[in-house]
């Protein structure tokens, strides 16, 4: 008896989202004839292909679209934006805050899945890369078009379109930049439709907020980048240790900290501090020698821990087995349902030896609510730090230390004393200091000051380019930078 009128009530309610997404359809239809290359809210199979990868997060888009041609990507944006929809591109799909599916209901996705393009210039080493392209695909092309790399992160299933467009934070980073710091040029569908390309000579405003934010500024088709060797031998090295007193694992931090702040370590010396629920680790790559690795005497530095180091003499072994890391399985493989925050530290904000004592405390005392929690502790500085703030939207240019905090549940929602243990967590690490530094790449959901934490001083610039390129505000996310106010004469 419960059953028929439930049917009804969602017979009712797709039949009218059907029904007011008539004009994107009928819009769409007459643009693209390809067949499959959209679906809409209500139809067969809709949540499959919405594919959401934070389930914690129910985002339904009111449409998702596969263009095969820039020009297919600038249809469907003229369709959305004169019919009112906001839009975001989706190249991975793997947005914390599934902001390629708009962060919110209602949007029109455009998923670049058939974007796959790749060529290599052998004279200049510059790479053209589709931006449907994920981190595996980047990888293998460019190792297979002369042993050329750039830097980027660990997870092979991120998207080049969300990678190298915020940030993009990896091993490599300190020797030779965030992703961002490769890109010479990208060809971009703005909110008018028109499709450009923007590089330092070429719409230089644009390229700039690209650099760091491009998801509010259009769709970023395809990069040009410029590539380096691969490296050649390499060292992983892991030392660990059991938890046990909260006293030993700060002292274990203490060491660590100790160890990457000094500025005048190599940038060959890549690290992460990991604290999990039974255990912590410090790990990462040495680009060099087993020989010169060993002259650096790493397991004097971290006393207590067991160490481990396995060589590398090819650069696809090595990333591969980055992609294995335990945690990056647990993030990457299956959707889940988790939540994250990021904060930052430069060599001004370290932590003082007593607020990692009480950071310790705090973790072997509060109800964290799962067991399914971990931290990342990622040593950046280098590279990245000669690039003024001011240069790309990027802004986190002075940070040495970035802190990544998760908290995952296998089967069901995100409860409030996870969520309750990681805002904790950030007071204590920052001494409550507002607003928080995050790393606009590990989007949270929640953070109330999102787009200052995220850009920082870039902010109110960026805001006047959207004024500039995007008005109407077409291209955009829950916490993306929003037009600067017209009221300003
Ligand atoms: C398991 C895992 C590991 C990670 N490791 C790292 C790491 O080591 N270093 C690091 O820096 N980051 C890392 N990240 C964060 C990652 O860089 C961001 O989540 C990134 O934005 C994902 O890009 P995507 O294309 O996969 O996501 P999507 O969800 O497709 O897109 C993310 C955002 O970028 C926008 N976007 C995507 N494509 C385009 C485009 N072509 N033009 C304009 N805007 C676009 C979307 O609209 C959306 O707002 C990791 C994420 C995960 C899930
Ligand atoms: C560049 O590519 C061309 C064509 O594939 C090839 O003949 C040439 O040897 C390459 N040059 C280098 C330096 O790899
Ligand atoms: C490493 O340890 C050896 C022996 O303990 C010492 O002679 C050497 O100076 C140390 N090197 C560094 C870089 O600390
Ligand atoms: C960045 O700031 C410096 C110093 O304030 C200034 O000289 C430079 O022009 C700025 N660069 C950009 C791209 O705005
Ligand atoms: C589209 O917008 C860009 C950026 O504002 C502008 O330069 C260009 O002239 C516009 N194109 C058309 C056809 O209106």
């Amino acid at each position: 008896m419960l059953l028929k009128p439930l049917f009804l009530v969602v017979g009712a309610a797709s039949v009218a989202l059907a029904a007011s997404n008539e004009p994107l359809r009928s819009c769409f239809e007459n643009a693209i004839t390809d067949r499959g290359s959209f679906a809409f809210a209500g139809d067969l199979f809709y949540d499959r292909i919405v594919n959401r990868y934070n389930l914690n997060i129910p985002v339904t888009p009111a449409a998702v679209a596969f263009p095969t041609s820039s020009q297919q990507v600038a249809d469907i944006v003229k369709c959305a934006a004169e019919n009112g929809y906001p839009v975001q591109a989706r190249s991975g799909g793997h947005s914390y805050g599934n902001h390629g599916l708009g962060g919110t209901d209602g949007a029109v996705a455009v998923d670049l899945k058939h974007l796959k393009h790749f060529s290599m210039d052998n004279t200049t080493w510059q790479a053209t890369i589709g931006a449907g392209s994920l981190l595996s695909d980047v990888t293998r092309w460019l190792y297979h078009a002369g042993g050329r790399a750039m830097s980027h992160g660990i997870c092979p299933q991120v998207g080049s379109g969300g990678h190298f467009t915020i940030g993009g934070l990896g091993p490599t980073s300190r020797q030779f930049g965030a992703a961002i710091d490769h890109v010479l040029e990208v060809e971009v569908v703005l909110a008018n439709s028109s499709i450009v390309r923007a590089s330092d000579t070429e719409n230089q405003d644009l390229f700039w907020a690209i650099k760091g934010a491009a998801s509010a500024y259009g769709i970023v088709t395809e990069f040009k980048v410029r590539t380096e060797p691969e490296p050649g031998t390499a060292v992983q090295y892991t030392y660990s240790m059991e938890f046990g007193h909260p006293k030993k694992q700060a002292a274990l931090f203490k060491s660590w900290q100790a160890f990457v702040s000094d500025l005048t370590l190599t940038r060959k010396m890549a690290s992460t501090l990991t604290v999990l629920e039974n255990s912590m680790a410090i790990s990462g790559t040495f680009f060099g020698t087993k020989e010169e690795y060993d002259n650096m005497n790493l397991s004097n530095k971290f006393p207590g821990a067991n160490g481990d180091a396995l060589v590398f003499d090819d650069w696809l072994g090595l990333v591969s087995h980055w992609a294995e890391d335990v945690i990056l399985e647990l993030a990457a493989g299956i959707p889940t349902n988790f939540y994250a925050k990021s904060t930052s530290w430069t060599p001004q904000t370290l932590m003082t030896p007593e607020t990692i004592d009480k950071m310790f405390d705090y973790i072997s005392t509060v109800d964290k609510g799962t067991l399914g929690w971990f931290l990342l502790f990622d040593f950046q500085g280098g590279y990245i730090n000669d690039i003024p703030t001011n240069a790309t939207a990027y802004a986190h240019r002075d940070v040495l230390i970035w802190l990544q905090s998760y908290t995952i549940d296998l089967l069901g929602h995100i409860s409030q004393a996870q969520i309750s243990f990681l805002d904790g967590l950030n007071k204590i690490v920052t001494n409550g200091e507002l607003p928080f530094a995050a790393y606009p790449g590990y989007i949270d959901p929640l953070m109330p000051n999102a787009a200052e934490a995220y850009w920082g001083t870039n902010l109110p610039r960026l805001q006047q380019i959207k004024e500039q390129v995007d008005p109407n505000n077409v291209f955009r996310n829950p916490q993306s930078p929003s037009p600067a106010k017209k009221d300003s004469f």
